[in-house]
């Protein structure tokens, strides 16, 4: 039988889900895990959430919203893999070895460091070194488990170039051990936000949550921002530089989307009626997500730590097994 392909992606507990997560990432990885010819690893990086969280209480209660996301927006936890970051310890092991192979030169350099890094010292907060050894503990989640395909957004991709380049110096210096992870891009896609820039961010106030309801779906629609040059109802708009329309190309298909995209060129139809349009495709998206996840909750409270126990226990004898044959290669082996 032909090995399996290794697909491994992570997640931060940092918050309620959106429909920018969701279309960004989370289709994609329910579309890989019903990829016979893969083995899918889901986590989630609550050990990374540690570097701009700290609520004990919060960073629980996000793990487990976390892992009935995973599963109601398709991914099957009796095929793949969803565990916790801090379930597998070995992780952590496997960071100082890969972090004594990494230049400091290279974290400094990372884009997601100096961001937070300035965001960090114009709050006066101090800047954690967990922010600049992010890259390694993340180069650890991907390389412990010998993943071979990555899918990540935009902004991670330098985060797995410095998995690929660890991969690479260690098998130069002790022998063949990591595939070199490739990242898998293709799917994809940035979803703008409601306030008219360029991202759905988790933070900001422009997301559709996964568990808003239909009402607020149409509330959170209807004030979102427009093609701003369309004032007045008979104004034509300009689809290319509307928000809401980026939206549309994202959910809406076929003679609808073609209708839309029409009728406000043309000033056929108002920007409200584009919108009641748009929420109302969203809101078939987000039903059958948040029935699966009233089924979940129903479960009772410990659903969620029973999958993470299962996974958990799955993805720790994987990933102990590579970091022992780390560790005897680089002459530290437990004694
Ligand atoms: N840093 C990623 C993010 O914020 C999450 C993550 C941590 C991750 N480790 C990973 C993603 C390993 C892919 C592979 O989105």
């Amino acid at each position: 039988m032909k090995k399996k392909e290794v697909v491994l992606s992570g997640i931060r507990a940092t918050g309620k889900l959106h429909l920018g997560n969701y279309l960004g990432a989370m289709k994609f990885f329910a579309q890989l895990s019903q990829d016979d010819s893969k083995e899918c690893f889901f986590f989630i990086a609550n050990l990374h959430t540690l570097t701009t969280k700290t609520d004990p209480d919060d960073i629980k209660r996000d793990l487990k919203e976390i892992v009935l996301d995973y599963i109601s927006i398709g991914i099957d936890p009796s095929i793949a893999t969803i565990f916790a970051q801090s379930s597998v310890p070995e992780t952590c092991e496997l960071t100082w070895l890969l972090g004594c192979l990494t230049p400091v030169a290279d974290l400094e350099r990372m884009p997601h460091f100096k961001d937070k890094k300035d965001k960090k010292e114009a709050l006066g907060e101090i800047v954690n070194s967990g922010l600049l050894t992010y890259p390694v503990l993340m180069a650890a989640d991907i390389l412990g488990p010998r993943a071979n395909l990555v899918p990540v957004g935009e902004d991670q991709h330098p985060h797995v170039e410095l998995a690929r380049e660890l991969a690479r110096r260690f098998n130069t210096i002790y022998g063949e051990t990591f595939p070199i992870p490739e990242l898998l891009s293709g799917e994809a896609v940035r979803v703008p936000g409601l306030d008219g820039s360029g991202k759905m961010g988790k933070s900001d106030y422009n997301t559709i949550d996964l568990s808003d309801s239909p009402e607020t779906v149409i509330k959170k629609i209807s004030k979102a921002v427009t093609d701003p040059a369309r004032q007045r109802r008979n104004d034509p708009g300009d689809p290319s530089v509307c928000n809401i329309y980026a939206l549309h190309m994202l959910i809406s298909s076929g003679q609808e989307l073609a209708q839309v995209l029409e009728g406000c060129r043309t000033a056929d139809i108002g920007c409200m009626n584009c919108k009641e349009i748009l929420s109302k495709n969203i809101v078939n998206i987000l039903s059958p997500i948040q029935q699966k996840r009233a089924e979940l909750v129903d479960k009772g409270l410990d659903f969620p730590l029973e999958i993470l126990n299962d996974g958990g226990e799955r993805a720790r004898k994987i990933i102990a097994e590579t970091v022992e044959e780390v560790k005897d290669k680089m002459g530290v082996p437990m004694y």
